[in-house]
């Protein structure tokens, strides 16, 4: 299997995510526009799989500048079209600001040599990704313990990254290890990503899992068939406040009533240590027909009104760790987070 996102001389390919379990197809991106469209359309998705995808886009859209036209104008166009694709995952705006940092150091710089620095910064981002989430999977995998049942909800694997997945990569890393255990995949509506992409993940790993629907997981708990939860994150506040996919919240609220840790696993690159707490992450409202219709087909009365709130935010007070490529944080996070960044 190709990559989930790779630099392809002068385009981008990734996997169509949506296609997926059912098809494999791959979708080539020659412009940012394409790339801004990919990136909303959730062929590609996940925080930081959406990072890399940005600074992608970023050096596609500065390829296709000219000799003489004014650059800043250009970077600026670029820059505001693919900052408006997706507003909740911090590793986008993390990649924006990566790239701006490369177009300002080389302002005295040739056209070419531009081009070729701001290609080189996304090929970076991309490589440093599937290294941290290996290392994510390390500090993590210690936490499963044989004959542990694993609960994840959405997709945080190597497709939600640039190759191994944060949360899945946990997991991967504990099956690496050798440890055995299974796992419970949520299905994850309105967009499926545990049942299409999770599932079928697990499946090329080898891991034994089963899906379930999102209502199941308290029943499940209750009858004590779960062990822990690990999940990913889009955004995390300096206090540890995890905005992540809608339904995590719930998962982290029954994990505290049943007495099971729940785990959040993220690289830095998703921290958002400027803001004080969860309550000022910005959360997005996806289209109505996700929730109204399955496989574009109407599953409500035509006059159906829904809401489609595309992440919750999990509070601090609810995640037992949050792991990391520089180790696993514990609560009070104020304090460990800071000391972890800094390490
Ligand atoms: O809307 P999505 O599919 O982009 O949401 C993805 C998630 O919520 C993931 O759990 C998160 O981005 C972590 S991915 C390693």
């Amino acid at each position: 299997m190709r990559p989930t996102i790779e630099w392809a001389g002068d385009k981008i390919v990734m996997i169509d995510q949506r296609k997926l379990p059912l098809e494999e197809v791959y979708v080539e991106c020659r412009t940012y526009e394409q790339a801004s469209e990919a990136i909303e359309t959730m062929v590609i998705r996940g925080a930081p799989a959406i990072g890399v995808a940005a600074a992608m886009g970023i050096a596609l859209g500065m390829l296709g500048v000219k000799a003489g036209e004014d650059r800043a104008a250009a970077y600026a166009r670029v820059h505001n079209r693919i900052y408006r694709t997706r507003p909740t995952a911090r590793n986008l705006f993390w990649a924006l600001e990566r790239m701006k940092a490369v177009f300002e150091a080389q302002r005295e710089s040739s056209l070419a040599e531009l081009q070729k620095k701001l290609v080189a910064e996304a090929v970076e981002i991309d490589r440093e990704d599937e290294e941290l989430c290996r290392r994510i999977g390390q500090n993590g995998a210690s936490l499963i313990k044989d004959g542990d049942v694993v609960l994840t909800h959405c997709n945080a694997g190597g497709l939600a990254t640039a190759g191994y997945g944060t949360a899945v990569g946990v997991i991967r890393a504990a099956w690496e290890a050798g440890r055995t255990f299974s796992v419970f995949a949520d299905e994850t509506r309105p967009f499926l990503q545990g049942a299409r992409l999770t599932a079928w993940e697990l499946e090329r790993i080898g891991v034994p899992y089963r899906v379930i629907t999102d209502n199941m997981a308290g029943w499940l708990m209750h009858r004590s068939e779960i062990s822990l939860a690990v999940v990913g994150a889009d955004r995390i506040a300096r206090n540890g406040d995890t905005a992540n996919k809608i339904g995590t919240y719930s998962v982290a609220v029954l994990c505290k009533e049943n007495g099971l840790p729940f785990y959040v696993a993220a690289p830095l690159s998703t921290f958002d240590f400027a803001l004080a707490d969860g309550s000022l992450i910005p959360i997005e409202e996806r289209p109505d027909a996700e929730v109204r219709e399955i496989n574009g087909r109407l599953i409500v009365p035509p006059a159906a009104k829904v809401r489609n709130p595309a992440f919750d935010v999990t509070p601090a007070r609810y995640i037992a760790g949050i792991i990391t490529e520089k180790g696993v944080a514990r609560p009070p996070y104020e304090s460990t987070l800071d000391a972890l960044r800094n390490r």
